[in-house]
């Protein structure tokens, strides 16, 4: 290419890009923005249209393939018609997604998140206020460290002497408490890896703990052939005398113990653990007590409910999902550590570019040393924007409006004779069947496969959207009460579909 031709070029791609800048095109194509997400939350919330806009993955890939497709053929847009096509982008992103914030979404552990907490996360988003290091986003890890100190605190650990952290998901929450745990408890398995152990180390586990937790024994080279599981009672918590056997088992076959994870609570059943117990006998054997609170952890906001997590205070490690029970956007997840000498012992890496040794107090407020990701998102601006609103008692009103939801659907499907609980729900996770009468002689394989059958063609038809589980090899119906928006009213129209949809289905 020619000089002239070259300086061309870079004058139009200086032109491109001083368009794609252009803070009068952000004014407005967010104000269409706005407008759209009003509507949309207006129709949404009201309860019209449909709660999954079921497509098949191809047809919609093929969908957003052609978008950009469209883009790279066609002209540059001037600033109107960028308006236009950014509308018709998010029209389209918002008529093909899963509507949450319907009352008829009673799904998955994932919540109608607070409006609100979404725009303070745009703000972060705008400005890119990212963490590694403190001087990357001040107020963005300011936000995190007074809500790891208010959230530390609601939980019940001694201010002061606990510590945390924010992560992007339950899952890697989980990971990297665990990891903690692995290097206390291993001594110098960050560098030596597990090869030295002279017997390999066991993960003890709540028999149902989400997969996040097993994986990580893979991830952590504990293996996952060495998760001992430990079985439940009747109301599928774990079970402290069970447990109290299998340590004093393990201590006297002198094999290392990682930690014991204990659930609060049960991803398929909604059980919260006996931590008070399990926190005894993990001192007893001197063992590190993990509490994947992931989906329960929020109840310690709400006087009515916190004594569903008591002794969580007791672990040596929690995590809590901000974008479960505190109704946040995707992804915010806290890990604490009761002690404060644990803030580091995940990681043990040196970092010369990043960590400046001329401030070394610094480091104290730098996540990259105590986090897996390197830059990270300011994950907590949502839940310190909304919490600074409104304070903890709108938290205290979701986690006891939705609680006293899945109490109300009990008793509605007690009272049915086509239905029936798996048992009285300890939170907003109710599990079920729809037995009619016809269906009751068959073979458990056909009842099974019926619940399946009889969701799929419920949440393709998109008139409301509820999970299946898997307990003791069954299946059942699940559903979680995961908007504050949704009513007895609703839940009965649940029942109502689900017996029109099964009628439809019976052979
Ligand atoms: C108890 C529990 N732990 C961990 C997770 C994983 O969290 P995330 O989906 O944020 O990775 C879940 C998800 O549902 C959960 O229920």
């Amino acid at each position: 290419m020619s000089p002239a031709n070259l300086s061309d070029r870079l004058a139009q791609q200086r032109k491109l890009i001083s368009t794609a800048y252009d803070p009068q095109l952000v004014r407005d194509a967010g104000q269409r923005l706005i407008a759209s997400l009003v509507t949309h939350l207006q129709t949404v919330q009201a309860g019209q249209g449909q709660v999954l806009n079921w497509q098949p993955p191809t047809e919609n890939i093929a969908l957003a393939t052609e978008r950009l497709q469209q883009a790279d053929r066609a002209p540059e847009l001037n600033a109107d018609q960028l308006t236009a096509r950014f509308t018709e982008l998010i029209e389209q992103t918002l008529q093909h997604g899963q509507n949450l914030h319907h009352p008829h979404y009673v799904g998955h552990q994932v919540p109608a998140s607070l409006p609100l907490a979404g725009l303070f996360d745009a703000v972060t988003a705008i400005t890119n206020q990212v963490m590694a290091i403190y001087e990357m986003g001040p107020w963005a890890t300011a936000v995190e460290r007074a809500m790891v100190h208010e959230l530390g605190a609601a939980i019940g650990f001694t201010p002061g002497k606990f510590s945390g952290l924010v992560t992007s998901g339950g899952s890697l929450a989980n990971l990297t408490a665990l990891l903690t745990a692995r290097n206390v408890t291993l001594g110098d398995s960050w560098k030596t890896g597990l090869a030295h152990s002279q017997l390999p180390p066991v993960l003890v586990t709540h028999a149902e703990a989400h997969y996040c937790v097993t994986r990580a024994a893979g991830v952590l080279g504990i293996g996952t052939d060495q998760i001992v599981r430990v079985p439940l009672d009747r109301q599928r918590r774990m079970e402290p005398a069970a447990l109290d056997r299998i340590l004093i088992e393990l201590r006297q076959r002198n094999v290392p113990i990682v930690a014991v994870s204990a659930a609060a609570c049960a991803t398929p059943s909604g059980a919260f653990d006996p931590l008070v117990e399990i926190a005894q006998i993990c001192r007893q054997h001197q063992v590190w007590l993990h509490v994947d609170a992931a989906h329960g952890g929020a109840a310690c906001l709400s006087p009515q409910h916190q004594h569903l997590v008591a002794g969580l205070e007791l672990a040596d490690s929690v995590v809590c999902d901000a974008h479960k029970m505190l109704f946040i956007p995707a992804l915010c997840a806290f890990v604490f550590y009761r002690q404060h000498e644990h803030r580091y012992a995940a990681f043990e890496q040196v970092a010369p570019y990043l960590f400046d040794p001329s401030v070394p107090g610094m480091a104290e407020f730098d996540n990259g040393i105590t986090n897996v990701e390197c830059t990270k998102r300011a994950a907590a601006m949502g839940l310190w924007g909304v919490w600074s609103l409104f304070g903890r008692q709108l938290f205290a009103a979701l986690v006891d409006v939705t609680l006293d939801l899945a109490q109300q659907f009990y008793r509605l499907l007690v009272e049915q004779n086509d239905f029936q609980p798996l048992c009285q729900p300890p939170c907003n996770i109710v599990v079920f069947r729809y037995l009619p009468p016809t269906l009751r002689d068959r073979s458990p394989a056909e009842i099974d496969a019926f619940q399946l059958r009889l969701r799929r063609a419920v949440i393709e038809a998109g008139d409301f959207y509820l999970v299946q589980t898997s307990l003791d090899g069954r299946s059942y119906l699940r559903t979680t009460i995961m908007n504050p928006l949704t009513t007895a009213a609703h839940l009965r129209q649940l029942l109502d579909c689900l017996r029109e949809y099964g009628q439809k289905l019976l052979p």
